[in-house]
């Protein structure tokens, strides 16, 4: 049987490449700086609380997709909140961010269409390309030259998209969104910005367009997740309301999936309200971010930082990121090691991801222990 030789060589390869990857359940002392969970809601204890006073009226699933009888009231209050903080015109929650990348892209693309995507757009873009129809021009990350060059040679296709992260998830950076915007109206482009990573953080919790004090417009899409800052799970696409209807009728991955259970799309509800409501658990989530960049700048590790809870230091090698990774763990910090596919080869980093819910304590152990693994790796 052909099955086991082909998996065993793959693991092989795999392994002897240092790019093994393990699912690691981390044990509650560990303090984590690997999560998305940037506001620290995922373990909300107020919304532990409500959901029991909500649960006698709360279904555990939806039984079927939306468009059957899978639609719930209170999804589409979780919609009509999401349009208030994005401060569009309509919105839509699909099952999560990979769903909706990869149902979006093609909803909105045939043959004629040409896609600009940055070369850092996270996995799920690359896959919604793939699935579609569209011929894609990869523009060099966060290079405008680059991309209005691109633009530029294909000025004469009529259905053009450019497609970006807000804030890249594994460098930490933010798009250049009043640039890119500009070359979107001036080529006739629609400019889809995948928000996963800004939505609840950037732009006061509105998200990345915000943050550059851009207002939506009607060739812009917004994607974002509930399941990073929001600390639910799930996603959303935002826009006009023509485009949300469209989608609702012609976007696979949104007609043939269940719809999200109606407990979860609670959490995402009560999460997005919290986010509008009070900007606290923001600025104390910018605080933390300071404070540890600040420190890691003073003891003079090479961290990178752009303004966003996404730290990164470079390592290089996969083996040392994965051994670095290693030790912190056994001084109870969990740092993930990101090692390609997910980052370009010799580009492996440890990806520190800060959180509201850290506190000093947290943030000075790391920076003691990280410097010593540092310096430990660097002395051989
Ligand atoms: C930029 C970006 N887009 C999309 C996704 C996919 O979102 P989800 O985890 O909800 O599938 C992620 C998640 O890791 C992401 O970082």
């Amino acid at each position: 049987m052909w099955l086991d030789d082909f998996v065993n060589k793959e693991l092989e390869q795999i392994k002897r490449n240092g790019l093994y990857r393990k699912r690691i359940i981390l044990d509650n002392d560990v303090i984590d700086f690997s999560s998305n969970d940037y506001l620290g809601l995922k373990d909300n204890p107020e919304t532990k609380e409500k959901i029991k006073t909500h649960l006698e009226k709360l279904s555990l699933g939806s039984g079927a997709s939306t468009l059957i009888s899978g639609y719930y009231q209170i999804q589409e209050q979780l919609e009509h909140e999401i349009s208030k903080l994005k401060q569009t015109e309509s919105s839509l929650v699909v099952g999560s961010g990979y769903i909706a990348n990869t149902g979006l892209i093609p909803a909105l693309s045939d043959e004629d269409t040409m896609i600009f995507s940055d070369e850092y757009n996270h996995a799920s873009i690359i896959d919604g390309i793939r699935l579609s129809k569209a011929k894609k021009e990869i523009y060099k990350h966060i290079d405008m030259q680059d991309l209005e060059d691109k633009l530029k040679k294909y000025k004469n296709v009529y259905k053009k998209i450019i497609i970006t992260d807000g804030v890249f998830s594994m460098e930490g950076d933010i798009a250049p969104l009043k640039e890119i915007n500009f070359l979107a109206k001036k080529y006739g482009a629609v400019l889809i910005i995948d928000d996963a990573h800004g939505t609840g953080v950037m732009g006061e919790g509105r998200g990345t367009l915000y943050h550059f004090g851009l207002e939506p417009e009607d060739h812009i899409i917004q994607m974002g997740t509930l399941s990073k800052a929001v600390g639910s799970y799930g996603a959303f696409i935002s826009a006009t309301k023509n485009v949300i209807d469209y989608l609702v009728n012609k976007m696979r991955t949104a007609i043939f999936t269940t719809g999200l259970s109606p407990l979860q799309n609670f959490v995402s509800l009560e999460h997005i309200k919290l986010i509008q409501k009070n900007k606290s658990r923001i600025k104390k989530l910018i605080e933390n971010t300071e404070l540890l960049y600040q420190k890691m700048k003073e003891n003079g590790i090479p961290v990178n930082y752009f303004g966003t809870p996404i730290l990164t230091v470079i390592i290089g090698d996969e083996w040392k990121t994965l051994k670095i990774r290693d030790k912190l763990l056994k001084e109870r910090l969990f740092v993930q090691g990101i090692r390609p596919p997910t980052v370009p080869k010799g580009s492996s980093r440890l990806r520190i991801t800060v959180s509201t819910k850290h506190t000093e304590n947290d943030i000075n152990l790391l920076l003691n222990k990280l410097k010593k693994v540092l310096d430990e790796e660097k002395n051989g």
